[in-house]
């Protein structure tokens, strides 16, 4: 077995460096470097186990391919797509199912022993494998990056045609819609890497089963948090919690803090209390829901060590007009009840309006650092302030 495997997360557009800091902080990962929306890092595979503990990552993967392929953006269609299909046999399948059963701690049939010798076969004789009723479900997805006009053939082709060699090497049958491994083919100009999922459904659907209309990736909650800095013994709060994604997400990572979400939507109050109860059993909590008015708390001054929200954009919630008067009242009163030095993270699309906002007070706000977030295709700003309470 290969002592170490090279593996990439993705992650939320801008907030790569958080994620990077989670790996470094949680694994005992080396040379960690952070792309746009990816983090790449390497593992010893004894810590494989642990990477779906993560908190900041949306999908993993395990790169068992990665090649410049010379000529591949100039070639012909039938050429680029057989060139493509032959990297099957350079790919280390044995790595990618070891590491695979390693993160799931479940087995592949046959493991990696199995891939090992058909791929032998394959070569050798050129043996197809016949699917059988212990065979494997796979997908094979193809995400070309940058300019896509720039290849001969689409995403569908490549990952058709690699699919069906995966299908003749190993007998995997193909199901797109359930299977049990997904393999997925990333082509940048002439550089094709390739990757299998070491996680079944995205890492940032964990926590909520009742959505509403503005409910934040669980992934971006973790983010945002990570940036407050949250000690033990700290009461964070989220005073506009819509179905309380940022507390509850809080209370599950940091178990020694305590988390109050609150909002004045009539519908908010039973989703955050469904999503609490499907995420804890325990009779302890450290995390408890309000109905109040985030611009009047119910809160005496100086009672909350850090503030992480989420602002109403004025797209699905509010108006950009509304976001004019709403902003500057709020930031008032998160000083008031935030202690001196007490942490801000705070999320809005409408940009111009928060940044405007925080000018006009800007005596009592030190800006520690800014984001700008790619959150499902709306480019946001995520601020971290320090109340300076001048
Ligand atoms: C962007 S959403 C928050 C979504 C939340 N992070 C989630 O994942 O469900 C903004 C929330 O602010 C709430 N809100 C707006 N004005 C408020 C006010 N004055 N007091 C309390 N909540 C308010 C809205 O009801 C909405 O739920």
């Amino acid at each position: 077995m290969t002592e170490s495997a090279h593996l990439y997360a993705a992650v939320i557009t801008g907030f790569e460096k958080v994620a990077s800091r989670e790996i470094s902080e949680k694994l005992p990962a080396t040379e960690c470097f952070s792309g746009r929306g990816n983090v790449r890092f390497c593992l010893d595979l004894n810590s494989v186990p642990d990477i779906l503990k993560l908190r900041s990552v949306d999908n993993l993967y395990v790169v068992f391919y990665e090649n410049e392929i010379v000529g591949l953006t100039d070639m012909e269609k039938e050429k680029a797509l057989k060139t493509i299909k032959q990297q099957l046999s350079y790919c280390n399948w044995e790595l990618a199912i070891d590491v695979y059963q390693l993160a799931q701690g479940k087995n592949i049939y046959g493991g990696s022993d199995l891939v090992v010798d058909q791929m032998r076969e394959f070569m050798r004789e050129g043996k197809r494998c016949e699917v059988t009723e212990n065979s494997p479900k796979f997908r094979v997805t193809c995400k070309r990056c940058g300019e896509k006009e720039i290849h001969t053939f689409s995403s569908m082709d490549a990952a058709s045609k690699f699919g069906a060699e995966i299908n003749n090497a190993f007998g995997w049958k193909c199901s797109v819609k359930e299977f049990d491994i997904e393999v997925v083919l990333r082509i940048e100009k002439d550089n094709m890497t390739v990757m299998m999922a070491l996680n079944d459904e995205s890492l940032f659907k964990r926590n909520i089963c009742a959505y509403g209309p503005t409910t934040m990736r669980s992934t971006v909650c973790y983010c945002m948090l990570h940036l407050a800095s949250i000690k033990p013994g700290d009461v964070v709060m989220d005073s506009m919690c819509g179905g309380g994604s940022i507390p509850i997400e809080g209370a599950l990572a940091w178990n020694t803090a305590f988390f109050l979400g609150g909002d004045n939507h009539e519908s908010a109050m039973e989703r955050c209390k469904k999503n609490w109860s499907s995420n804890s059993s325990s009779t302890k909590s450290n995390c408890e829901f309000f109905n109040w008015d985030a611009t009047n708390l119910p809160l005496r001054e100086n009672c909350i060590d850090a503030l992480v929200t989420d602002l109403p954009f004025g797209k699905k919630i509010g108006s950009k007009t509304d976001n004019r008067l709403l902003y500057p009242i709020l930031l008032n009163e998160w000083k008031r009840v935030l202690r001196k030095g007490g942490r801000l993270v705070v999320m809005g699309h409408d940009k111009r309006t928060l940044e405007k906002a925080i000018l006009a007070d800007r005596s009592s706000w030190h800006i520690k650092a800014n984001h700008i977030v790619n959150m499902g295709g709306l480019q946001c700003l995520c601020l971290c302030l320090i109340n300076t309470k001048s």
